[in-house]
């Protein structure tokens, strides 16, 4: 160390980065685990699975009668058939350090039971308000299913919903 110079003047003199006039501000008071809160958090994305049987009667109301059938087929039967379906609920956000965290799952799963699941399950689906003039299909279902989640899994945003309708026949939608 030279004689009477401070390790600062030193670094400065050397253009070192990090201190003098390119020094990394501090954040004075982060006493989160880790520091992992702030713009630079890792975003993870959490899944809760749900299941809900309901039935449904595929038939648009700006088709004829016979419009429908040969669109739907079977599907249009009067009487309707059941589905046993599955859906996906996916939200996205930072990791809160101190819970480790990105959201409370108990309140998704309290949301998506209240707002989805308690409305939809056991229930003839082309009887609830919003469906007497939508058709039924899974692709409605899965928007009028995102209408109703999002904006409720603070501090989390909803990513994307997946709904199964059978084992093979599922449709995503991320609010596009
Ligand atoms: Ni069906």
């Amino acid at each position: 160390m030279i004689q009477g110079v401070s390790k600062p003047a030193l670094a400065r003199h050397h253009g070192q980065p990090g201190v003098g006039r390119n020094k990394i501000k501090m954040r004075p008071m982060d006493n989160t685990p880790g520091g992992a809160s702030g713009p630079h958090s890792p975003i993870l994305y959490l899944t809760k699975v749900f299941h809900f049987s309901s039935s449904h009667r595929m038939v648009s109301p700006y088709l004829s009668e016979e419009e429908n059938f040969r669109r739907y087929g079977k599907c249009a039967n009067p009487g309707g058939h059941g589905h046993n379906y599955r859906l996906e609920v996916t939200v996205a956000g930072p990791m809160d350090p101190r819970t480790g965290c990105v959201m409370d799952l108990e309140l998704l799963a309290r949301v998506v039971r209240e707002q989805v699941i308690d409305v939809l399950d056991h229930r003839n689906i082309n009887e609830i308000p919003h469906f007497r003039q939508v058709v039924p299909s899974m692709e409605n279902i899965a928007h009028w299913i995102w209408q109703e989640i999002r904006g409720r899994t603070h501090p989390a945003r909803l990513h994307r919903i997946r709904l199964f309708e059978t084992e093979s026949n599922f449709v995503e939608y991320r609010g596009e």
